[in-house]
């Protein structure tokens, strides 16, 4: 596996890790332990699948997103902490000066998630927000399945209403926020995409056309029709559609694009302006 995967010693303990459904203290604190063959084989296994590329979160299972464990199919993308930004741009309109001007606080609004995939935003808001009332939509009836065994992970299957529809369509009443991390890689940089992500991601959770701007462009006056005024659109984006988001996001008000861990553009908040 060495060759063929990068930190190859830590994707050999996660494996291990996973193989005798332990953590990182038990392996270290038994170095004597032998595995049964039973045990062998599924290391092998699984060894074997993850030098082929396959992500080793669809391996074990799992992956941690806002300090909170996902459960991972093949049917979702893998939650990224980049992710995380757009956890945090909600959260911070908390504040008194977010807040100016609107009906609702942030802990009481009724928030769409937009392509919820794990369902790792719709979750994790509803954790942090226990008074909101949240609703998640995918065009993938695959992934709304996990989604849904997040939640139910979670205790907050009741916190969340899935609907399984195309961007906002056939959902009702106002919003106050509309969140999403939309497809949003071109094909035309395609070849800038790991290999693996491109192998083994779903295609529809990372692709959106030629531009890599086409699902935010339906989704833009969608959720501009679905908010209330003063209603917030908090966007997951990247460097390479930041000016074409900031174009689509013209007509909107408090428009701000922050910068990722990287410095990269990453996410994209907008509020519809008050009539
Ligand atoms: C980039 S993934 C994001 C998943 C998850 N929210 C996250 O942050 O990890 C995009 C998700 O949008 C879904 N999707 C793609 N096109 C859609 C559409 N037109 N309507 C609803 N969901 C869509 C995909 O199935 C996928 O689950």
């Amino acid at each position: 596996m060495a060759d063929k995967v990068p930190s190859p010693r830590m994707n050999a303990e996660l494996l291990l890790m996973f193989t005798l459904d332990c953590d990182r203290a038990y392996l270290y604190a038994h170095p004597e332990r032998e595995l049964t063959t039973g045990e062998s084989a599924r290391y092998e296994g699984a060894l074997a699948e993850r030098a082929r590329g396959v992500p080793a979160q669809y391996i074990t299972g799992h992956q941690e997103f806002w300090g909170m464990d996902f459960i991972v199919t093949p049917a979702v993308l893998i939650p990224r902490p980049e992710t995380e930004h757009v956890i945090e741009s909600v959260l911070e309109l908390r504040t008194p000066s977010a807040a100016a001007g609107r009906r609702r606080t942030l802990d009481t609004m009724r928030i769409a998630d937009v392509g919820t995939g794990s369902g790792c935003i719709a979750v994790a808001l509803a954790k942090e927000l226990p008074g909101a009332e949240i609703h998640a939509t995918d065009i993938s009836a695959g992934a709304l399945e996990v989604a849904r065994a997040n939640a139910a992970r979670h205790q907050l299957e009741k916190r969340i209403h899935f609907h399984h529809t195309d961007l906002l369509r056939g959902l009702h009443g106002e919003f106050d926020m509309v969140v999403s991390n939309p497809p949003y890689v071109g094909e035309t940089e395609a070849d800038q995409v790991q290999l693996e992500v491109r192998k083994f991601e779903p295609r529809d959770a990372v692709f959106a056309g030629q531009r890599g701007t086409e699902v935010i462009a339906r989704l833009v006056p969608q959720a501009h029709a679905a908010l209330g005024p003063g209603g917030w659109l908090v966007m997951e984006i990247s460097g390479a559609i930041a000016e074409e988001t900031k174009h689509l996001l013209r007509a909107w008000v408090e428009v701000a694009i922050t910068p990722d861990l990287q410095g990269i553009s990453r996410v994209a908040r907008a509020r519809k302006p008050a009539p």
